[in-house]
């Protein structure tokens, strides 16, 4: 058995400003439309990944354990994608590590896919550039390509070009399928852009009901979906002027207008399998507090935005100027819901740390 190089990446977990909710393909991520997010400081997955010849399979280790059969099939999954753009079949070796417990709440699977795509591409011989690894790494997760680039990032849902004609019908009508290459991610700006503070407040540990897969489906279910989907487009443009402009109030207002849309929305969806849902609720009692609080806060122009991924964590946002007043806002309030919680500001991107 021959082992080629062994490589290390490191990846954050972001935060969507704007959020990637609905996808127009489920099996290639291909998003609805375009979103835009931050990268994580507190939080790190760090992967290693050595092709072996001759092996007979993958073995993928995640925080020491052996993966559960779920995470390997997705992970070698994945491994298959780098084998093909390398035109290798060498089986993988592949260790992760997050300094992040699962259970926090943070989705790892961003910067899960985000160091796996580096480490393995990096490890088959390949030297993808941002775009391509940006792809790659969509394939796995969507919105784990907003981890490869640094700092403040858009993934791009692609506009018309996102179609290509397949075939033309009897009738001369042109049969179109959606384009691969088109859904990418880019910077907006460097983390250094602007000095933020983002206070991931961990609120509820269990494993969600909904996974965020069954929440892109169910979307099509929602009769405020079109009505989402039509708001982005203005959304987007004024969370990126307000990010040039570095204008918070304009930013955290579009921000945490747009997260509670994306949760009207899943709370009219419906799933097929599970009738006894009239919704998707992904918000615990203790979400429902800090949502109050943040705006009692605001009353008392302490300029903290909120934002709500598909569970019911709530990442705070303010200038750094204000996150001592926020912690000590934060205090009693932290007693009563258990106390836990994660700064962060803005991040680097997918990097590789080591090659052997
Ligand atoms: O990448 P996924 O399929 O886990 O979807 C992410 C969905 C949200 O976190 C709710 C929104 C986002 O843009 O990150």
């Amino acid at each position: 058995m021959g082992e080629g190089p062994k490589v290390t990446a490191k990846a954050h977990p972001n935060l969507a400003l704007v959020k990637y909710w609905g996808k127009l393909d489920d099996e290639l991520n291909i998003p609805a439309s375009s979103s835009i997010s931050v990268n994580l400081s507190g939080a790190t997955t760090t992967t290693t990944v050595v092709f072996v010849t001759g092996a007979e399979a993958d073995s993928v280790m995640i925080d020491g354990q052996a993966a559960s059969p779920k995470a390997f099939a997705r992970v070698a999954k994945h491994l298959d994608r780098v084998r093909q753009l390398a035109g290798t079949t060498a089986r993988a070796r592949v260790e992760s590590w997050n300094d992040f417990p699962a259970s926090a709440g943070i989705a790892s699977s961003a910067s899960a896919f985000a160091a796996l795509s580096l480490a393995a591409s990096r490890a088959a011989g390949l030297s993808l550039a941002e775009r391509e690894l940006s792809i790659l790494a969509r394939k796995g997760s969507g919105s784990a390509c907003r981890s490869i680039p640094d700092g403040f990032v858009e993934f791009v849902a692609g506009g018309a070009d996102k179609f290509q004609p397949t075939t033309t019908t009897i009738k001369g009508e042109v049969e179109t399928c959606l384009k691969d290459d088109t859904a990418y991610a880019r910077q907006l700006f460097p983390p250094e852009h602007w000095d933020m503070r983002i206070t991931t407040l961990i609120i509820d540990q269990r494993p969600k009901e909904v996974s965020s897969s069954e929440g892109h489906q169910a979307t099509r279910t929602s009769p405020f979906y079109e009505a989402w989907l039509a708001a982005l487009p203005p959304t987007l443009e004024t969370v990126r002027r307000a990010l040039a402009d570095k204008d918070f109030r304009t930013l955290g207002m579009a921000v945490e207008r747009q997260a509670i849309a994306m949760h009207a929305v899943a709370m009219t969806s419906s799933l097929a399998d599970r009738d006894w849902l009239s919704g998707i609720y992904y918000w615990a009692p203790g979400t429902v507090s800090l949502i109050q609080a943040v705006q009692d806060w605001r009353r008392q122009s302490l300029e903290v935005y909120l934002t709500i991924d598909a569970g019911p964590n709530v990442h705070l946002l303010c200038e750094a100027k204000d996150q001592a007043e926020l912690e000590r806002e934060l205090g009693c309030l932290l007693l009563a819901l258990g106390g836990r919680y994660l700064v962060s500001r803005p991040a680097a991107g997918a990097r590789i740390v080591g090659e052997e």
